[in-house]
């Protein structure tokens, strides 16, 4: 639906009416002149008008047009920032972390649940052809492969590091299963069963499972929505604990979608070399900017090899490839060493297949593509929650990345909603597995990458009367 032209049509006059171009109230261009300056024919004119008076962004007058509205509630707050008193706490998170990661595979439900990007893009072809032509010209059965990864692999991510301020040589880099993986060696290296790591808060589920495996305790730094880890808190928690090791998504996280500053970037590297304490960065989301540029990375900052760069293609092409990175600074031969006694290395043939997609400029042309889908989706979401869902809500400014996060009232149990859903065949993730004090049962996230389709927007809009339904419960 969202690529037919009518759609198209629909959301440039969306934009129009949202920046001003076409006030409230004022008359939309009739059927004629619009169908003859947009050059598509009358009834495409008159499909984008239907699209827009069904989304509320106009309304028919008897003999006399359309005309701007604004009937729906554009301005839903934005989540509050995290208030955690930061104490280090086991990590112990539930069942329900790995009820919600099954979720994601059940073929029929419609799913909002995993932060996975879509699949849809031409890239995916591109993939699938280069697969089956390096499978049959590159011998990458019965060989093995340097633990540090193939060179033209760790050449082409040193080449796109530079995208995000960061100069480094292919030398330094490991390549690894993911960026979970490549967290976990980090880790792995960094801590011993016991030890203080500093995490956002709210946080990705997959790094508290981490903490939680390697027997380390979390201390939760409170977490601003639009401007990231709060670095005045974590200067406190640096002062009072002995923390070993930070780990944060500074651009674009998982699940807030904010960002820290490239200025409070570079401060927090300051506070890192005052303090002596290593920070693993995990940058799976940066390339997916909505706006003008891309934002620098914390690693571009860092002087004294303090920062440990994970990232991956999972979020930008497909998390099935497997294939990520780390940039290790001081600890590259530990963190070599680690990936050699975890896994000798990583298969092959994923990894020259990477290195020939990053290195041909498609993924260039895919990202520009992915960003300005994933911007649209996230406005499609954002008219659907503020048409359908209680106006008590409130949902983050995601300025890149593939999830948002909605926050309901205090007594609002997300857990109780998500159980609801997924027996009706609806999956999102519930907030509580983003922290290890539960604080966040009232908030939960949805992943707006996949398509629009007539099925999820109607899914979203269910969602909103279950929502209500339970709020208004006695
Ligand atoms: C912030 C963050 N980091 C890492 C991952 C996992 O990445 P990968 O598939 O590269 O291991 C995810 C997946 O949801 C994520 O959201």
């Amino acid at each position: 639906m969202e690529g037919s032209l009518y759609a198209q049509l629909a959301d440039k006059m969306t934009e129009q009416i949202r920046h001003g171009a076409i006030a409230i109230g004022e008359r939309m261009p009739s059927v004629r002149h619009l169908s003859r300056q947009e050059r598509v024919s009358i009834s495409t004119v008159m499909a984008a008008y239907s699209l827009l008076e069904e989304r509320g962004w106009v309304e028919a007058r008897p003999k006399s047009g359309y005309y701007a509205c604004r009937q729906i509630r554009e301005a839903l707050a934005v989540p509050s920032a995290s208030v955690v008193e930061p104490d280090p706490v086991i990590a112990s998170t539930s069942q329900l972390v790995m009820d919600v990661q099954r979720d994601g595979f059940k073929p029929h439900a419609i799913n909002f649940c995993r932060a996975t990007p879509a699949l849809d893009f031409p890239i995916s072809r591109h993939l699938r052809q280069t697969y089956t032509r390096l499978s049959r010209t590159q011998q990458h059965l019965g060989v093995s492969c340097l633990p540090e990864g193939p060179y033209v692999l760790r050449q082409q991510i040193a080449r796109h590091a530079m995208d995000a301020g960061v100069a480094v040589s292919p030398d330094s880099i490991v390549t690894t299963a993911g960026s979970l993986n490549a967290m976990g060696l980090c880790l792995q290296v960094l801590t011993r069963p016991g030890d203080l790591v500093a995490v956002e808060s709210p946080c990705y589920y997959g790094i508290l499972q981490l903490i939680e495996a390697y027997g380390l305790k979390a201390i939760e730094v409170p977490t601003h929505p639009e401007t990231g880890l709060s670095l005045e808190a974590l200067k406190l928690a640096m002062e009072q604990w002995p923390l070993k090791v930070i780990l944060t998504v500074p651009s674009f996280s998982n699940p807030l979608g904010c960002s820290i500053p490239d200025e409070r970037k570079k401060a927090l590297v300051r506070l890192l070399e005052q303090y002596q304490v290593p920070l693993i960065e995990d940058d799976v989301y940066g390339d997916l900017y909505f706006g003008t540029h891309r934002p620098g990375a914390i690693k571009a900052f860092d002087k004294q090899g303090l920062v440990l760069l994970c990232s991956s293609l999972s979020k930008t092409i497909d998390p099935q490839l497997r294939v990520g990175w780390v940039l290790a600074g001081r600890y590259y031969e530990e963190i070599l060493h680690r990936k050699f006694v975890n896994m000798l290395s990583t298969p092959v043939l994923p990894q020259l297949v990477c290195a020939e997609v990053l290195g041909q400029g498609i993924y260039e042309r895919h990202l520009r593509q992915a960003r300005e889908a994933y911007r649209q989706r996230y406005q499609r979401l954002v008219d659907l929650v503020s048409e359908t869902f209680p106006a008590i809500t409130k949902i983050s400014r995601p300025q890149g990345g593939i999830v948002a996060w909605l926050e309901m009232p205090e007594n609002f149990d997300s857990t109780e909603l998500y159980h609801f859903c997924r027996n009706a065949g609806v999956l999102i993730a519930p907030g509580e597995i983003f922290s290890i004090n539960k604080q966040f049962k009232h908030c939960f996230r949805l992943n707006y990458a996949p398509r629009w389709t007539r099925e999820r927007e109607a899914a979203i809009r269910k969602l909103g009367q279950w929502i209500s339904d339970q709020i208004e419960k006695p």
